[in-house]
Parts: C-alpha cells; structure tokens; sequence
C-alpha cells in the first residue's frame, strides 16, 4: 500500500511529554513500515535554528523553519512529527494550511503538575525570576482550539495518550489498520470518532 506522507504537530508547554509521545508514536509509525522524521524543538535549536531564542519573533521563526521541513518531508511520503512548544496559534495554523495533512496533538497538563515534575529544574528558575519569558510562567501559550487529538498527561498514562494519536491516525485513513486492533475501548473509539465528526474528517 503506498502511504502518502503527514506531519503531526505535537504542541504544549515545556515537559508536559511531547517528545516522549513523539518517540513512541515515531517508533510504531517505523514499525508500520512508514519512513518517519522527528523534528524535536530542543534538537533544532541546537542547529536548525541555532542562535534564535526565546522572543516571540524567534519562536515564530523556529515553528515556521520546523513547518517548513515538515512540509518538504509531508510531500515526499514521510510522516514528519514535529514537537516543540509552538506557543502562538497563528503560526500553528499557517503551518497547517501550508502542510496540508496536518495532525496537531495538544498534550496538555495544567502548570502546578509540570513545576512539580520540573524535569529540566527550568520552572524553579523561571518561577524565581532567573529566567524570564518563560513559556507558561511569564510568557503566553496559546492553546489549540479544534486539535485532532488531545492527550491530558496528568489524567492519562502515556500508553493511552500513544493509542488515541495513533487510532486517530487510523480513523482519518493516514496509517492503516494494524492487525491487532480492538486496545480502544469502546467509550474511547466513541470520544476519538466524535472529536473526527466534529471536525468534519468522518
Ligand atoms: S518554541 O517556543 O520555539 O516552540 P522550543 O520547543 O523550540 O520552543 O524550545 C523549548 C525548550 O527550550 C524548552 O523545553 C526548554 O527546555 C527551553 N527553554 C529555554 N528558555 C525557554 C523559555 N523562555 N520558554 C520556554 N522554553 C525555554
């Protein structure tokens, strides 16, 4: 079967798991046999986008460089997954309207979880002024407002968030079916479809 290529466009603050979903979903795709990029915010700043930083003009250009990648990928038969903040709507949405097949995964988790995980100890700082602009603290995140899917980590184990990104994949005729089907339950199959309903893909 040949498979056109998409671009799933994980966004959402800073270690709300992102790039842990983006890896697993990456891993699934390959096995499904589909040629898959992960174009990671923090990896594309390290060349990509090396020496922008966190302005909303440098954010802006680091979501339009990654879209812009992705769009070449999408066209060409890869599933390109990008992960990265993306904090500003309008550029998520001028990256979708560019990419076309375009799956926008919000991974959502309120800010009080996210200090107490702290990965990066990044929040500590940004909560005791160290760093300023930071994305969810003292800089603005704009939340989608019709994504194909919505993970909720702190409600969700992440086995749950992967199967409903990637039933949702199967559901919009992206990826096809894999044999052993059937680990949505039927309330969650319902909740998957209706979100595809509303938005008009089903
Ligand atoms: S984006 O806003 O341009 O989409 P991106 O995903 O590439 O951001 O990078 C975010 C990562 O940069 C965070 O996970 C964090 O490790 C680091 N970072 C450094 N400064 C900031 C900041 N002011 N706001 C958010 N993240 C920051």
């Amino acid at each position: 079967m040949e498979m056109k290529g998409f671009t799933i466009w994980f966004t959402g603050l800073s270690g709300s798991g992102k790039t842990t979903l983006a890896r697993v979903v990456e891993e699934i795709l390959r096995e499904r046999g589909m040629q898959v990029e992960v174009l990671d915010g923090d990896v594309v700043r390290t060349n990509l986008s090396k020496g922008l930083g966190f302005s909303k003009e440098d954010r802006d250009t680091n979501i339009k460089r990654i879209g812009f990648v992705c769009h070449l990928l999408s066209r060409n038969g890869v599933v390109a997954i990008a992960s990265a903040i993306s904090p500003y709507r309008d550029v998520r949405d001028s990256n979708r309207r560019m990419i076309g097949r375009f799956v926008e995964v919000y991974v959502k988790c309120p800010l009080d979880v996210l200090v107490k995980r702290d990965v990066k100890g990044m929040y500590a700082k940004a909560l005791a002024g160290e760093i300023k602009g930071f994305t969810g603290v003292d800089d603005p995140y704009e939340e989608p407002l019709n994504p194909e899917v919505l993970v909720e980590t702190d409600k969700e184990s992440e086995e749950a968030c992967v199967q409903k990104i990637i039933r949702t994949l199967e559901l919009m005729g992206y990826i096809p079916g894999a044999d052993a089907s059937g680990e949505t339950s039927e309330e969650e199959e319902e909740k998957i479809r209706q979100r595809l309903r509303d938005l008009g893909y089903i």
